[in-house]
């Protein structure tokens, strides 16, 4: 990575909003044929929050975060320049950003969906950072937010189980170079196995034998589950250690580490791979399920609500899922 940073960046707030109803995995062992225990010991997760709501939509989440990480620093949303929507089930083909910044009065900002999966909001944070260190924008709005229980089959329990939706939101400002706090970020794809884990367009669903042509439907969600595990525990550490080595920190000057909310044994073995006490392992899984790209923004904004992360604390955050991709971002934090 080559930087070219006239001005530094640093998250000035945050916000999170997760839908009312909670499925409990009792209640998912009505709909198939799974048990609390075996989700608990396999995933970490205990419950998870579902979008009902005929009319709602990943937007009303998307605004609620936002809304709330704007209030909290006293923003007017006209003072945001940019909005990038992390997300992979947007309410609109075409994107959902703009949706959010004409529902919370973002009058002056530029909006874009940003399709990354689980490693979405690691891609937003590193997207808007450029814009912020290479002095085009002062503040940008970064959301993170999906709600992959409309594209589950809840017939597949080896999918069901793991999912849930949410919102989170970050206002990244531009700041000194000497306070900059996105210090550093490692990013990677590999389409080889994007197989593993898709919601493929289903080209036999609707022919139109009058243009010969296929027209748009999506397949509910299908994984290789035991692959993206073994992915997900030997390629984020690498990620880790290419990030902080080039940053020239160790192991040890780490006080966070923010995976994707995926599976707690993955955050554990990746922290015990890594030699990273699991002490610091931020997770609220076992609450929410995998939130896809609405994980770490949401886990970030509960540690924050309380007090676990401290002033100058190092935190590593890493991404991955679909695609694959996957990345890294370590973040100082800079109170604000
Ligand atoms: N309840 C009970 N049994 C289940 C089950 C469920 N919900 N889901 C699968 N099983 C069964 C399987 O059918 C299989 O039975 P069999 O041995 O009779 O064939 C057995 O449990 C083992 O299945 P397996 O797929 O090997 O389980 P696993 O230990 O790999 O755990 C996951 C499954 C999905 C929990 C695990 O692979 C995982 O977490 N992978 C990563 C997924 C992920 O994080 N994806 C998102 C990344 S962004």
């Amino acid at each position: 990575m080559k930087s070219f940073m006239t001005q530094g960046a640093k998250i000035l707030s945050t916000g999170s909003a997760v839908p009312d109803y909670s499925l409990s995995n009792n209640q998912i062992s009505e709909i198939v044929q799974t048990s609390d225990e075996w989700i608990v010991t396999r995933t970490g997760i205990k419950e998870r929050r579902l979008l009902t709501g005929v009319n709602q939509s990943i937007v009303d989440l998307a605004v609620l975060a936002s809304i709330k990480a704007l209030d909290k620093i006293s923003m007017n949303p006209s003072e945001i320049d940019l909005i990038i929507l992390a997300t992979s089930t947007p309410n609109d083909l075409f994107g959902s950003a703009s949706q959010v910044q004409s529902k919370i009065g973002a009058i002056n900002a530029v909006a874009f969906d940003l399709t990354a999966a689980c490693s979405g909001f690691v891609l937003g944070i590193v997207t808007a950072s450029q814009f912020l260190q290479n002095g085009s924008y002062r503040n940008i709005l970064v959301i993170g937010a999906d709600t992959l229980s409309k594209w589950i089959d809840w017939s597949d329990r080896s999918t069901c189980i793991l999912f849930g939706d949410a919102a989170g939101a970050t206002i990244i400002q531009a700041c000194s170079k000497e306070n900059n706090s996105i210090l550093n970020f490692q990013l990677n794809t590999d389409g080889h196995y994007a197989n593993y884990l898709s919601i493929l367009y289903d080209h036999k669903n609707a022919f139109n034998p009058f243009l010969n042509l296929y027209q748009g439907a999506f397949r509910y969600l299908s994984m290789n589950g035991k692959e993206v595990y073994k992915f997900a525990v030997s390629q984020v550490p690498l990620s880790i250690l290419k990030c902080i080595n080039s940053l020239n920190i160790s192991i040890h000057d780490i006080d966070w580490l923010l995976l994707h909310q995926a599976n707690e044994r993955i955050l554990t073995a990746v922290a015990e791979k890594l030699s990273i006490n699991t002490s610091k392992i931020i997770s609220n899984l076992s609450k929410y399920g995998n939130t896809s790209a609405a994980s770490i923004p949401l886990a970030l904004d509960e540690a924050l609500q309380t007090k676990k992360i401290s002033n100058n604390d190092i935190i590593v955050v890493s991404g991955f899922g679909a695609g694959l991709t996957w990345g890294t971002v370590i973040i100082k934090w800079n109170e604000f």
